[in-house]
């Protein structure tokens, strides 16, 4: 059994799998896992252990469904009413082209958005709905702005953009899994710095977790 063998079991087992994109990339670990599994302890876990943003992805296919836009797309048809946001253009992000990021969202039976239960809730239950097609319930059951940050994959997934937006995404797909994942970032709580590729594989010994180069998973899904 291979090391992606083993990653896409624990992806179906709704278990973490930590990636190291590229040090021709950002250089980060990132914990991922199918949102459809998320529960408020895998929160609390990405809040202790890692200590990033915590995201959740969408399949591009998905975002078509609901209308999801990327914010880049959002701010530019803004400017039309605020010229100011021009200014804000993403065109200087040091090491990619675009970002994935979306808007924000609480579901709507959240309280603040930003407890364990209530952003496990939001991640959750919008897998559960992605996973049963049922799009048009998007707007009833999610509020923005909120808690959770929303990714969308690109088209193609990592053909066209290799981030862990799309390697996180790759991997549900292969696992057989919706295409929904949380991404964090690992952090080095005493540096404050990107947690290192060794303590990395330190974290993911002690705690029964496979870690991953990028490239192992988007090299898989370019065969395919
Ligand atoms: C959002 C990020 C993370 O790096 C996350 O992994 C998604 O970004 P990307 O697809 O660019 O790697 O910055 O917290
Ligand atoms: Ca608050
Ligand atoms: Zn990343
Ligand atoms: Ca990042």
């Amino acid at each position: 059994e291979t090391n992606l063998d083993k990653a896409l079991e624990a992806i179906r087992n709704g278990e973490f799998v930590l990636v190291f994109d590229d040090d021709d990339r950002e250089g980060e670990v990132d914990m991922i896992i199918a949102s459809e599994f998320v529960t408020p302890k895998s929160i609390a876990t990405m809040r202790n252990d890692a200590g990033g943003l915590i995201c959740n992805c969408l399949h591009d296919d998905f975002c078509e469904a609901i209308h999801l836009p990327f914010m880049v797309d959002i701010m530019k048809a803004a400017t039309e009413k605020y010229p100011e946001l021009a200014k804000l253009a993403p065109n200087d992000i040091p090491y990619d082209e675009r970002s994935s990021f979306s808007v924000w969202a609480n579901h709507r039976k959240s309280f603040t958005g930003v407890t364990d239960h209530d952003r496990a809730m939001t991640i959750s239950e919008m897998a559960i709905m992605m996973k049963e097609e049922r799009f048009d319930e998007f707007g009833a059951t999610f509020r923005s702005p909120g808690h959770v940050c929303l990714l969308r994959g690109a088209q193609g997934l990592v053909k066209n953009r290799q981030g862990h937006t799309e390697i996180g995404l790759a991997l549900c797909e292969m696992a057989g899994v919706t295409p929904v994942c949380v991404v964090c970032e690992m952090m080095d709580g005493e540096t404050g710095q990107a947690t290192s590729v060794a303590d990395a594989r330190k974290y993911a010994e002690e705690n029964g977790l496979v870690l991953l180069r990028g490239e192992d998973i988007i090299n898989e899904y370019l065969k395919e």
